[in-house]
């Protein structure tokens, strides 16, 4: 594949930053670079369902959330999108109630929420949970020092939006470091909170008395630009990204350099601008692929959401790679599907052991979760002959146009049916 491509804005930085409009008293917030995706509508119906007034043209939305009075995110909306799960904290935080339907597990495993529960606890919130729901109530959250058992993405960042108007001081140790923490950080800011610390392990947030609506900009999906970096490498094409996240990359990018795909910044790059997007060109090298072993990590390590789409480039390198899934128990569901491809894969528990094939072979494939759908697609891509794959509503969650934009690149794909 050859050609250009322009990423969406991230998901994962999209959602929390809808649900923390829900802490501006006064004002409308306006966030541009939204993603056209389905969990985004979801989440703002949840939030027309509580009051919400939301106004949506392009990629961008005006949210303005005084008029809120329904604390409730019922069963119906957050069984299709766990991340629902992100108004806990705000609704606590500015209206001392919430009613919030369990998220429950999804394919790629149990996905509790008990460190969200027992931080939100820990700041004086009364927790409990009856009939699927998490029912809490707070006067007035208090700052609390903080401990996360095991590190989680949204859990911290429900807690920091929960601490922005708790009475005192609240410290988050062993957060969550990713870049859409980083962006949600300075939205919070910009509505007037104080925070200091985010993208360590330690977030420091001091509570005030109200927020109000402010601007942002989503950044761009690392994932995304990631997975169309994955394409060009089992593609052997030559494309380039307008607009990669590349210093929030830098775990991918090595390993896909080492793997024999060279990624290339095509201006300036500066480590430490991690949410800005920059053009890059993404290549194969002419030596072939190589195999290599990847263990998924909290980041800055091996983004987990990327292990689906490492996995099918791996399964047509030369010699055997051990793929480790650290993050979810179940995250290796693709892997049957890659199988009847013709790939040569072992599961042991949380491992995978990849032999690399020559080639692999279209088949009919079904995915399962976001990222295994991204992942069959590209080995559809690299297959000889045709791959049809069905419950293609997972790619929707995740991926905005995705196939337009690969045969923009000179992929022969196609949607048959939603
Ligand atoms: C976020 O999920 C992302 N979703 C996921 O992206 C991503 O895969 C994940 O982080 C890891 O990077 C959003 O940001 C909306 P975690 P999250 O809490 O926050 C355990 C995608 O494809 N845990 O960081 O739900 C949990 O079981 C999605 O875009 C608890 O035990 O993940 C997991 O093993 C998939 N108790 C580990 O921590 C808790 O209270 C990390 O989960 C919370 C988490």
């Amino acid at each position: 594949m050859t050609g250009e491509v322009v990423i969406g804005g991230a998901k994962n930085s999209a959602l929390p930053l809808v649900a923390a409009t829900l802490l501006a008293e006064t004002g409308r917030s306006r966030l541009e670079n939204i993603p056209n995706l389905r969990d985004i509508n979801t989440i703002i119906r949840l939030l027309e369902g509580m009051g919400a007034e939301i106004e949506r043209s392009d990629g961008e939305l005006q949210i303005s959330t005084a008029a809120v009075s329904n604390c409730q995110a019922p069963y119906e909306l957050v069984k299709t999108m766990r991340a629902s799960i992100l108004v806990l904290g705000p609704l606590l935080a500015r209206f001392g109630e919430a009613r919030v339907s369990l998220p429950g597990g999804c394919a790629i495993g149990a996905r509790p929420v008990n460190l969200h529960i027992r931080g939100l606890e820990q700041m004086g919130a009364e927790i409990r949970v009856e009939h699927g729901y998490i029912i809490g109530r707070a006067k007035r959250l208090k700052g609390a020092d903080i401990s996360f058992d095991m590190t989680t993405v949204t859990g911290t960042e429900n807690l920091m939006m929960a601490a922005v108007l708790a009475e005192g001081t609240t410290c988050l140790h062993n957060a969550a470091r990713e870049p859409e923490i980083i962006d949600l950080a300075v939205f919070l800011r910009k509505m007037g909170a104080v925070i200091e610390g985010e993208g360590t392990q330690t977030i420091v947030i001091t509570g005030v008395e109200k927020l109000s609506g402010a601007d942002c900009q989503v950044m761009p999906d690392r994932i995304e630009a990631g997975t169309f970096m994955v394409a060009a490498g089992i593609s052997d094409g030559d494309i380039i990204i307008k607009n990669a996240p590349l210093a929030a990359l830098g775990s991918l990018t090595a390993k896909l350099h080492e793997i024999g795909v060279e990624i290339e910044p095509l201006v300036e790059f500066h480590e430490d601008e991690l949410l800005t997007g920059i053009p890059v060109r993404v290549k194969r090298q002419a030596s072939g692929l190589n195999s290599l072993d990847v263990k998924t990590m909290p980041y800055p390590g091996f983004p987990t959401d990327m292990q689906a789409q490492i996995m099918t480039l791996l399964a047509l390198a030369r010699g055997t790679s051990v793929i480790s899934e650290t993050i979810f128990e179940n995250r290796f569901m693709h892997v049957f599907e890659l199988q009847r491809m013709g790939a040569d894969i072992e599961v042991e528990g949380r491992t995978a052991v990849v032999r690399g094939v020559e080639k692999l072979s279209g088949a009919p494939v079904m995915a399962s979760d976001l990222r295994a759908s991204a992942g069959l697609i590209l080995a559809g891509l690299a297959a000889d002959g045709e791959t049809v794959m069905s419950r293609v509503y997972h790619l929707d969650r995740g991926y905005s146009g995705f196939e337009h934009k690969l045969k923009a690149l000179g992929a022969d794909i196609k949607r048959i049916k939603e």
